[in-house]
């Protein structure tokens, strides 16, 4: 038997130290796995948590969003409203409400205390003109075309239902004649069935192209029945037409506005009416296109004074047709120039060769409206521009933010040919 000499013992604690030593490598390194799992496992779940609040978040926006509407609309503010006595408060139906006339006369009507009903399948018009009203006690908007018909209790009815601008009633001729006549009689029937007053709101361009200047309303118009523009010039004529058969057969009592050129805030943008035009061009940097030489003349009324004239008409008892417009001429070129000046844009007058059928002159004649109504325009031009380039300067800002900007459509066509409106 081989003792344990002092050598083996030397090996042997050696050893020991060695095992001692691996083995503290062995638990440091143990530790430093240990730890190292639990600060990737702290990342791992620290990451993961900000992935699930990012996704809570993605979910919970939209209902915030909601909350905050809810929370608006309860506590919504509208514009200040006359209280009126059973008695005086009429039930008025607006047909074409949410377009731009229609959208000005329900802010009137409303303010002055009627209960308003708002009639419109929304071709020109948008909610958002009159979106300030919505929930108000007096107020109700119904999506419907007049050419059907309405079934409601209503003492006095503003039709305005109507395509207005050149591109809007000629992109459908049939459906803006469909609208003009099935719509009138439907409106008419609904006149007569409930014993309402029915306002029209009918054109200048009844005139047609006019062989009389200024127009009075004594003049019967010059119109050609089977161009493009007929279908709505015919159409308000025959609307009009309807108006007195109805006046004259059934007792219907009716008032039949002949509206000029009107501007104003909540106009199309892309209309192609000189107005809009310009101010677009205008604000976006664009040259301001005049075709001709810039001397022909037209008058714009601003759409408050057309508003106070409508409802001045509407309970007047003239019953025969009334010119509502604004006289003051201005030249295309002057326009032009003015609105430059008040957007305070450096875009250039650009000329353009003349269009055969621009008309020279527009100018209403209003004598019987202030005469009979007691009515003209009070709105001075600069004022109503400034309004609408302000309105402008807000809608291409909202348009750019949901990418749509639109360009200014070439004004009115015939034969092809460009004019001013
Ligand atoms: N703005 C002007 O310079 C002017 C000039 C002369 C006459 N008018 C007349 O005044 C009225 C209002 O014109 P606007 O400039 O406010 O035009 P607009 O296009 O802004 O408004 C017309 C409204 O009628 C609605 N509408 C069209 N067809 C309809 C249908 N079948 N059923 C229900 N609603 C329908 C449209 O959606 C729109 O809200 C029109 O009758 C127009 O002929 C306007």
């Amino acid at each position: 038997m081989v003792s344990k000499g002092p050598l083996l013992r030397l090996l042997t604690a050696i050893n020991r130290r060695r095992m001692k030593l691996l083995m503290g490598f062995a638990f440091v390194a143990y530790v430093a796995s240990v730890w190292g799992n639990f600060v990737n496992m702290r990342s791992l779940q620290e990451n993961g948590d900000q992935k699930v609040e990012s996704r809570i978040e993605e979910a919970v926006a939209p209902l915030r969003e909601k909350i905050k509407d809810l929370e608006k609309s309860f506590t919504q503010k509208y514009p200040p409203v006359k209280f009126l006595s059973e008695k005086d408060r009429k039930r008025i139906l607006i047909t074409g409400g949410a377009g731009f006339v229609g959208s000005h006369l329900t802010d009137k009507l409303m303010m002055d205390g009627h209960e308003v009903t708002v009639v419109d399948n929304f071709f020109t018009g948008r909610k958002r003109n009159v979106e300030h009203w919505i929930g108000h006690e007096n107020f109700e908007l119904i999506n419907h075309d007049v050419v059907e018909p309405l079934y409601i209790e209503v003492d006095q009815i503003y039709h305005l239902a109507s395509p207005a601008s050149p591109p809007n009633y000629m992109y459908n001729p049939i459906k803006t004649l469909k609208t003009n006549t099935i719509g009138t009689l439907n409106m008419l029937g609904l006149a007569k069935r409930v014993g309402a007053r029915l306002l029209l709101a009918s054109t200048s361009e009844v005139y047609g192209d006019p062989e009389v200047h200024p127009q009075n309303e004594d003049y019967w118009g010059h119109v050609n029945p089977i161009g493009p523009r007929a279908c709505y010039d015919e159409g308000k004529r025959v609307a009009e037409t309807m108006c007195y058969a109805y006046m004259k057969q059934e007792g219907v009592e009716v008032r039949v506005a002949r509206i000029f050129n009107t501007f104003g805030p909540r106009m199309h943008m892309n209309d192609g009416r000189v107005v809009s035009n310009f101010i677009l061009q205008a604000l976006q940097g664009e040259p301001l296109t005049v075709y001709g030489s810039g001397t022909q003349t037209r008058a714009f009324q601003y759409v408050s004074d057309l508003v106070n004239g409508l409802v001045a008409l509407m309970n007047s008892n003239v019953s025969s047709p009334v010119n509502l417009g604004n006289p003051e001429e201005h030249t295309i070129l002057e326009f032009a120039q003015l609105i430059k000046k008040l957007v305070g844009s450096g875009s250039e007058i650009q000329f353009l060769s003349e269009a055969q059928d621009d008309p020279q002159k527009r100018k209403p004649d209003i004598r019987k409206a202030k005469l009979l109504l007691g009515w003209e325009p009070v709105v001075p031009l600069e004022e109503g521009l400034n309004k609408a380039i302000h309105y402008f300067r807000k809608e291409l800002e909202y348009q750019a933010n949901n990418q749509y900007i639109p360009k200014p459509k070439p004004a009115r066509m015939k034969k092809g040919r460009t004019r001013h409106n």
